[in-house]
């Protein structure tokens, strides 16, 4: 078998300075330049990108038995606790089958009420942006609007504004210093992280305030009325069918903070690119307008409704296939893997990127236009190898809150594009930029008027 080609980068660092400043960019060049596995160093790692429909579904598809969420996964479980995202082997299996029921299509429109009353609570704020004329940045606004829905879905409909507002706080805290941990972790096998650094201290600080205050609305479920649709009560009350063993405290906290981190950033930065591309391509946004018209008879969309909203729909997967939120997907190797005739030792680090794959020449024409009659089952295509678009993952270990997702952005994007004109502010041109995950940089400003 051959060496698996690939750049070969700075001393010490390897491709980290490449990665640091684009990450997708450079996931696309090598790619492109080294076709379906390439390999580079990452600081200490060695990571393969892999970049083949067939062999991204056969490491899916063996997932949990080859692969596993690595070292710096493990190391961020200590520090975060063991959500689901971050368990291998039997443990996440018996995680994953007590969560499942949660998130199923059916069990989610439960919560469409409360993506309702979110709606409804942002409307004055863009109401009153569009009457002055002022523009609005949308991935905050869209930030804002996401949490309040994961906070009422995780702790019920009657939370009060003061018991979450410093579980808020601090989650923004994790969310803006976790990147730098995981890259930490890859230089130096993460000594950094230990050090007394100001910003380690601000993460620690942020993540004991989170243990505080979610121990205390844990302890305290009991007490008063409680709503037995949240999360938190799902959770109390989950058993497992085998063992009939439950979640302890800490554990149901765990999941909360992990639900917060993989839910929440992520739909409300998909929403943005949507966002994006209805104001830089109008007669999309028109569309989706008269679709929503027509469908929605002037209320906010009901479940039976949102499957309904076909070329909606559409404009989303279009906008996850060009702009994935999660643009890498990585594992580590537990036992050497043979991949398309290359050989990936054991304990290396595996990338599949959506952001690659859904821009693929090979499988998408003209792959950087925005055109979401890609979607439409009328289009004369052929058919796509299955893993060429991916944006919520696959195998065993696919998103667990897809379907949410997917409820959350259908009814947003048909009532923004229904109730608002969206007008382009000058400025820089929007870019993807690679965090924790794919978002506009600089952002999303735009100006809007009511239709
Ligand atoms: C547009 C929004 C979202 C996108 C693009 C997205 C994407 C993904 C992807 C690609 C994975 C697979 C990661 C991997 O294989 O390592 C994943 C896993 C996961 N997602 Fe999402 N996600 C979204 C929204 C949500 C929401 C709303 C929730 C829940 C509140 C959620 C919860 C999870 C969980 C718990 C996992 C881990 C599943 C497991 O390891 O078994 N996600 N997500």
């Amino acid at each position: 078998m051959n060496a698996v080609p690939g750049p070969r980068g700075w001393p010490l660092l390897g491709s980290l300075p490449d990665l640091t400043r684009d990450s997708p960019g450079f996931w696309m060049d090598l790619a492109t330049r080294y076709g379906t596995v390439a390999v580079f160093r990452s600081g200490v790692e060695t990571c393969h990108l892999v970049s083949d429909p067939a062999l991204v579904g056969s490491l899916f598809q063996h997932d949990t038995q080859c692969c596993y969420k690595g070292r710096h996964t493990q190391r961020l479980a200590s520090l975060l606790g063991e959500g689901l995202a971050l368990l291998n082997g039997p443990p996440w299996r018996q995680r994953r089958q007590l969560l499942q029921p949660a998130f199923g299509r059916r069990p989610v429109s439960r919560w469409l009420d409360i993506v309702t009353a979110a709606w409804e609570s942002q409307v004055p704020v863009w109401d009153e942006a569009a009457a002055h004329g002022q523009p609005v940045e949308m991935v905050t606004d869209l930030l804002r609007l996401t949490q309040e829905i994961i906070v009422h879905i995780l702790f019920g409909r009657s939370v009060q504004h003061q018991v979450t507002a410093p579980i808020l706080g601090a989650v923004d805290t994790l969310n803006r210093h976790l990147l730098r941990h995981l890259l930490r972790e890859m230089v130096l096998g993460g000594r950094l992280n230990r050090w007394p650094l100001p910003s380690t201290r601000r993460f620690q600080t942020a993540l004991a305030t989170l243990h505080a205050t979610l121990d205390g609305l844990i302890a305290g479920r009991n007490e008063g009325d409680q709503d037995e649709e949240a999360l938190v009560a799902f959770l109390s009350n989950a058993r497992d069918e085998r063992t009939d063993a439950r979640l302890t405290p800490a554990q149901i906290r765990d999941e909360l903070i992990h639900f917060f981190l993989a839910g929440q950033e992520t739909t409300a930065v998909a929403l943005a690119w949507v966002i994006h591309y209805l104001t830089t391509q109008p007669t999309w946004a028109e569309e989706v307008a008269s679709e929503a018209d027509q469908m929605l008879s002037g209320r906010f969309p009901t479940i039976g409704d949102l499957s309904r909203l076909a070329l909606t729909h559409r404009v989303i997967n279009e906008s996850l296939r060009l702009t994935p939120p999660a643009y890498g997907i990585g594992r580590r190797t537990s036992i050497a893997v043979e991949l398309g005739g290359w050989r990936i030792p054991a304990e290396s680090v595996v990338i599949v990127s959506p952001y690659v794959m859904h821009r693929h020449p090979d499988y998408w024409d003209s792959p950087t236009r925005f055109d979401p009659h890609r979607f439409s089952p009328s289009h004369p295509q052929p058919p796509r190898p299955r893993y060429t678009y991916f944006p919520f993952g696959g195998g065993p270990r696919r998103c667990l809150g897809r379907h949410l997702a997917m409820m959350e952005m259908l009814a947003i994007t048909a009532q923004l594009a229904r109730r608002y004109r969206f007008h382009r502010v000058p400025g820089p041109r929007v870019v993807p930029r690679g965090g924790m995950t794919l978002r506009p940089h600089p952002g999303v400003r735009v100006r809007l008027s009511l239709r």
